[in-house]
This record gives C-alpha cells, sequence and structure tokens, in this order.
C-alpha cells in the first residue's frame, strides 16, 4: 500500500506501508540510528539495504540528546565516511532520529536526499511523514530546524512488534489527536478498540495498518496543502503547544513526545470548555479515550504565569500573540490567537 504527499513535481515522495523488501542504490549510504533500535532491527533492515558502500552512525536513545551536539557529532562522521552529495541518509528509528536525521541531510553540503523508516509508531503515524526536521536548545522544543522532505518512507509493522506500552500509548496520542481535529469516526473505532491487545503490541496487523494508513492519509492530505505550516497544518499543533512548554520544563526527560502531548490535549479541551466550544460530554470523551490507551492527562504546574510566558517562545507565537488549537465540536478544529491571557491563565489553574 502507498500514499502519496503531492507537493511540487521534484518533492512529491510515496509513504510505503509494509512494502519494504529490497533497496538499491548505486550511491554512498548512511543509516542514522540509536542504539536500542540498532539492537532489536539493524541486521534485519542491512539485508534490505544494497548500496555502493553502507556506513551506520549510531546516536543516544532519546529526546534529551536531540540537541545541536549530536548533530555535530552526525556531522563529524558523515565527513570521515566521506560522504558526497549523491550520498544517502536513512533514519531509521522513532521521531528524534527521523527529526535528526532530516536536520542533517538538510544541511550536510547544503542538502542530501534522506529517507525515513520509523520504528515506531508516534513516528509511522506523524513524525516520518511532512518533512519537519530539527532539534532542541536550551529555549524550548524544535526551535532550530527546517522544512525538509524525505524521498520516501516506509512504515513497516514489523519493526513495532517489539515496542512497549508507554511507545505505544505514545504513538496512538498522535492519532487521537487526528482523529479529534479531523475525523469522529475514528473516536468511534478507537473507543471500540481492544486496548489490551493494542498496548501489548498483539494487535492484529490489519487494525495496526488501518491506524498508519489512515493518520498518514490525513496527514498527507493536509501537507499536501500546506507544506509549510501557513494555515491549515497549523491544526496539527493541537496539543503541541502545551506539550512543548511540559517537555522543556521537565528537560525532555520524564515524557515522551506522545504522552506530554496527550496532557497538552487535555490542557487545550479544558480551555476550549472553558470558552464553550468543546461540551462536558466531548471534553470527557477524549479524556477517557487517553486514559483508555494509558496516557497521562495531568502535568502539575507550579507557576502559571512562567508557564504562559514560555508559550512565547514556541514557534506558533506571532507579534506577541500565541496560535491556540482548540476543538469545536469533535473532528474539527480551530486556530485562536485572541484568547485572553486570563482565560488561558484559568485553563492552567485547573492543573496548579
Ligand atoms: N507534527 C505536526 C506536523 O508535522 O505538522
Amino acid at each position: 500500500m502507498q500514499i502519496k504527499v503531492n507537493l511540487d513535481k521534484n518533492t512529491s515522495y510515496n509513504v510505503y506501508i509494509n512494502e519494504l523488501e529490497k533497496l538499491e542504490f548505486d550511491t554512498k549510504v548512511v543509516i542514522l540510528t540509536n542504539e536500542v533500535v540498532a539492537k532489536l532491527h539493524l541486521e534485519t533492515l542491512k539485508k534490505k539495504i544494497h548500496a555502493k558502500e553502507l556506513y551506520i552512525i549510531q546516536i543516544k536513545d532519546g529526546e534529551e540528546y536531540k540537541n545541536l551536539q549530536t548533530i555535530e557529532k552526525i556531522l563529524n562522521q558523515m565527513f570521515e565516511y566521506k560522504l558526497d552529495r549523491k550520498s544517502l541518509l536513512i533514519s531509521f528509528g522513532g521521531g528524534v532520529v527521523s527529526d535528526m536525521g532530516g536536520f542533517v541531510a538538510s544541511i550536510y553540503q547544503r542538502g542530501i536526499k534522506f529517507i525515513n523508516i520509523p520504528t515506531t509508531l508516534l513516528a509511522c503515524v506523524d513524525a516520518s511523514v511532512g518533512g519537519k526536521t530539527g532539534i532542541n536548545n536550551n529555549f524550548g522544543k524544535n526551535l532550530i530546524g527546517s522544512f525538509y522532505q524525505p524521498s520516501a518512507v516506509y512504515c513497516q509493522s514489523e519493526f513495532l512488534k517489539t515496542l512497549n506500552q508507554r511507545e505505544l500509548s505514545a504513538g496512538m496520542a498522535e492519532f487521537i489527536k487526528m482523529a479529534v481535529i479531523f475525523d469522529e469516526n475514528i473516536l468511534d473505532f478507537l473507543e471500540n478498540l481492544d486496548e489490551n491487545a493494542f498496548l501489548t503490541a498483539k494487535l492484529d496487523d490489519v487494525n495496526l495498518e488501518h491506524i498508519i494508513k489512515k493518520s498518514i492519509e490525513l496527514k498527507a492530505n493536509i501537507v499536501s496543502q500546506d507544506e509549510k505550516e501557513s494555515g491549515v497544518r497549523m491544526l496539527l499543533n493541537y496539543g503541541h503547544t502545551f506539550a512543548h512548554v511540559i517537555e522543556n520544563q521537565t528537560n525532555y526527560k520524564t515524557y515522551l513526545h506522545g504522552e506530554a502531548v496527550a496532557i497538552g490535549m487535555h490542557m487545550a479541551n479544558t480551555l476550549a470548555y472553558n470558552l464553550g466550544m468543546l461540551s462536558k460530554n466531548e471534553c470527557e470523551r477524549i479524556e477517557n479515550l487517553l486514559k483508555k490507551f494509558k496516557l497521562p492527562t495531568f502535568y502539575k504546574i507550579y507557576n502559571i504565569n512562567e508557564f504562559y510566558e514560555a508559550f512565547f517562545l514556541d514557534k506558533k507565537t506571532h507579534h506577541y500573540k500565541i496560535n491556540f488549537i482548540l476543538p469545536c465540536g469533535l473532528g474539527k478544529a480551530c486556530i485562536k490567537n485572541d484568547i485572553t491571557k486570563e482565560d488561558v491563565l484559568n485553563a492552567l489553574r485547573v492543573f496548579s
């Protein structure tokens, strides 16, 4: 199965689901991965990649390593391997690997091609598609980066079978996000899904493939309309404005990205409820779904003013106006940049 991300002639690409048999390249290829994925799946992948010369770069696992120091290490190794402008980089890992792989590919000798082979559910359903690349710094999450599209994405269920419950839950957060902002039918589907089978990676391939396919179809459609996030793509940031502050405040060590997004969605819903955009019943339905998939919905805010000020470092803030993405009913979301500080603080107070 393949889904096209329709951009212009030179940058459109396909996302292949469970179609990776063998890839042949007449160039040098470097696989960027982390220590955990390497141990579990690198040998399997290497058998599928036939390149003129094949190199491996292994980084540490975790969002706390998604920074400039790691980028410099990766670049140094690429220079040591004498990769040239025709070389290809394969990001083989979760969102952290694909964010960093895409970023180094975009700057190495002014840009080389890269492909994504995601190994987490979160990367399959969201991060590996759409060309957002980047790293964190002291000021915030993903504040350094580029829009740089992969040449192809290969999602393989076989690489997801070793994920633990937390990783699967984190991926599900991004899928729940898609449901809330675009498609209420997905909420029904998820409410009927056997969460125990899912969270122990025993979900049958048909359902897993359905989740990945549905999410990528929605995302490909949005990215095709608005590659660089000047309009409708902003909706995909639902929950993220809050999540990025949480991740930054906890030094990227406490929560997986999807977990922070789950809390962020609940914070956004609280604000939407206070503003009359979401009913109590709708709010509870989303919260119950997050809980069903063992996602957190609460983060203790010690200083609501400090939390509020941190929004102004986010990329989604323009001219001191914060763009909040809030659900307006189920399956629909709106961009709101006129919410008063008082209303935001009132919502944050629920978490203090
Ligand atoms: N993760 C949101 C986006 O790619 O736009």
